[in-house]
């Protein structure tokens, strides 16, 4: 039931965890998800943060009311998450893409699915195989997010480069439509700077 000691896709984080912290805190919620703001649940909703980080975006989230399971691998990441949002909304698990298999055995639907920056790190297989989970995860009207980072690769880590069309047809296989699909430059100044942009995806099921 334990993910494995390296999971393919985290390459890079536990190493560089230190010098990440800062960058991430420092990113607005309001800015980072401009374009998907207004298709997150407006009342206390059941939220999954795939891939999680260092939590601010769940504590935003939770902040506002939601209930938050933040799953992240890189034990730096959760250790700074305990420590700079501790929150009783938020709850932490250890966990991988493709198959979530903690989240799944719990056995919960949740209203919203955000994978902010994560997609782009699985392969084929991966992202074929975690369409399926988190179709099967995500309730009736439940809305999935996930952004897609394009662009030079930061050294060490393991990206793919993973198209909007591409993960649309994906999502289709798997009775997703697309509400959301836009790109946008990097809000960091360095990686605009470097020409990273981003693409800006979200789904409803079909049958909703
Ligand atoms: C760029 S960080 C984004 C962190 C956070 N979502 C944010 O926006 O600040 C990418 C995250 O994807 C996670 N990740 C990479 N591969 C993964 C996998 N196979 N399963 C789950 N998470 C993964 C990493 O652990 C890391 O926290």
């Amino acid at each position: 039931m334990s993910p494995p000691a390296t999971v393919p896709g985290t390459e890079g984080y536990a190493d560089q965890a230190a010098s990440l912290v800062g960058p991430y805190e420092a990113l607005a919620f309001e800015e980072v998800h401009r374009e998907e703001l207004h298709l997150l649940p407006d009342s206390a909703a059941r939220i999954l943060d795939v891939g999680a980080g260092t939590g601010h975006d769940a504590a935003w989230l939770a902040a506002r009311g939601h209930e938050v399971l933040a799953v992240e691998l890189v034990a730096a990441f959760r250790a700074a998450a305990a420590r700079l949002h501790p929150s009783p909304a938020i709850e932490w698990l250890e966990d991988a893409l493709p198959d979530l298999e903690r989240v799944h055995a719990r056995g919960q639907a949740f209203d919203a699915i955000l994978l902010t920056a994560v997609w782009m790190h699985l392969d084929e297989p991966q992202r074929r195989a975690g369409m399926g989970r988190l179709a099967a995860l995500l309730a009736p009207a439940g809305v999935l997010v996930m952004s897609l980072r394009h662009g030079p690769v930061p050294a060490g880590r393991r990206m793919f480069e993973v198209s909007g069309e591409e993960t649309i047809a994906l999502a289709r296989t798997r009775g997703l439509e697309p509400v959301l699909h836009a790109r946008t430059a990097s809000v960091q100044a360095a990686n605009r700077a470097a020409g990273v942009t981003w693409t800006k995806l979200a789904f409803r099921r079909r049958d909703a």
